[in-house]
This record gives structure tokens, C-alpha cells and sequence, in this order.
């Protein structure tokens, strides 16, 4: 095990977060949709940024949008300490689950969920769908003119 310790994010993380948002682009392929900058401060080695929502259905639950951990840092029980951390805030807040999204050829990511126990509910039945800016734009024109 690392020794490290997770907590909650403070705004004086937000540099540091940056940092780590960069290197998880950066592995991810995505770096030029990146639009930040950063700064140095003290040293973050892992992050995982999570949103509450909601359904209809079920209630609440709490949706993963990142997890990274630095690449010196894994396989030593980071990402599980972080993922540790969100499970015990979506029970204490009587989620029903949590949710996420990985890529199919992410087979790190797949591998550490498939550890957890999570199961893959992808359906044929179901879409994910997109506005982005300039369409919501031309849509909300179309529609209030
Ligand atoms: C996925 C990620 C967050 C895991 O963090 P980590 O700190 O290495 O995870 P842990 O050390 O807690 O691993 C827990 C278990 O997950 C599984 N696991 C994690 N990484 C694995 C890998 N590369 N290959 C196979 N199994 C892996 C193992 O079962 C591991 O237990 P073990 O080490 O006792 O065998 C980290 O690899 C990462 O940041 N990857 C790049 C970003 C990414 O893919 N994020 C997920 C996007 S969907």
C-alpha cells in the first residue's frame, strides 16, 4: 500500500487537480480539448471527481466522472483508497449505486472496476446523446427565434 491519504478537495487543490486532469488527457489522447493551465503547489498523486444526480426510477446516486492515479503511484492501492472514499460517501447518502463510464480498450480501468465487483450494464436499447455548444445554440434559436 502507498502512503498516501485521501480527503475531500479544497479550492487551494485546484492547480494541483489541473495537473493531474492534464496527465489523465494526456494518457487519454485528449490533451487539445484540454482548455486550463496550471500552477505548482503541493503534491496530489491521484484524484477522483465524482457528481450526485438523480433518477427518477431509483433516486439518487453518485456518478464518477474521473478517477487517475500518477503512474509511479499504481498498483500500490490508491485508486482502491479513492474509490473507497466515494463508495462510503454514495452509502452514507443512500444511494441506491454509482456509475461511471470507461472506454473499451481501457483495460487498466477495466480491470480495477471488474475487482470492485462492478458489472457492465450497457444495453443495445439505450443511447447516450450529445448537444454540444454551438448546437444548443442553434437549437434554442430554432426553437424560441
Ligand atoms: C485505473 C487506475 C485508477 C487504478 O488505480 P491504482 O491505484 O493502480 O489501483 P489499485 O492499486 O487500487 O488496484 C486495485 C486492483 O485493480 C486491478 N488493477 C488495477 N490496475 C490494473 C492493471 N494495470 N492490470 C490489471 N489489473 C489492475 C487489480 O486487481 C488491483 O489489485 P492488485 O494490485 O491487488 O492485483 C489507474 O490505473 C489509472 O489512473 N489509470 C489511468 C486512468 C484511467 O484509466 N482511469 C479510469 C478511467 S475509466
Amino acid at each position: 500500500m502507498a502512503d498516501v491519504s485521501v480527503r475531500e478537495a479544497s479550492e487551494d487543490d485546484c492547480d494541483e487537480i489541473i495537473r493531474l486532469m492534464q496527465e489523465f488527457a494526456t494518457h487519454e489522447g485528449n490533451l487539445h480539448l484540454l482548455k486550463t493551465s496550471v500552477q505548482s503547489r503541493p503534491r496530489l498523486v491521484g484524484y477522483l471527481l465524482y457528481m450526485w444526480s438523480f433518477t427518477t426510477m431509483s433516486g439518487r446516486f453518485l456518478f464518477v466522472e474521473d478517477l487517475f492515479v500518477e503512474k509511479n503511484f499504481r498498483r500500490k492501492g490508491v485508486g482502491s483508497l479513492l474509490w473507497a472514499s466515494a463508495m462510503k460517501l454514495a452509502l452514507s447518502w443512500g444511494c441506491g449505486y454509482m456509475q461511471w463510464m470507461a472506454k473499451r480498450r481501457n483495460t487498466m480501468g477495466i480491470n480495477f472496476y471488474k475487482k470492485l465487483g462492478a458489472v457492465e450494464t450497457n444495453t443495445d436499447s439505450i443511447m447516450t446523446f450529445t448537444l454540444d455548444n454551438d448546437a444548443m445554440k442553434t437549437a434554442c434559436s430554432n426553437i424560441v427565434s
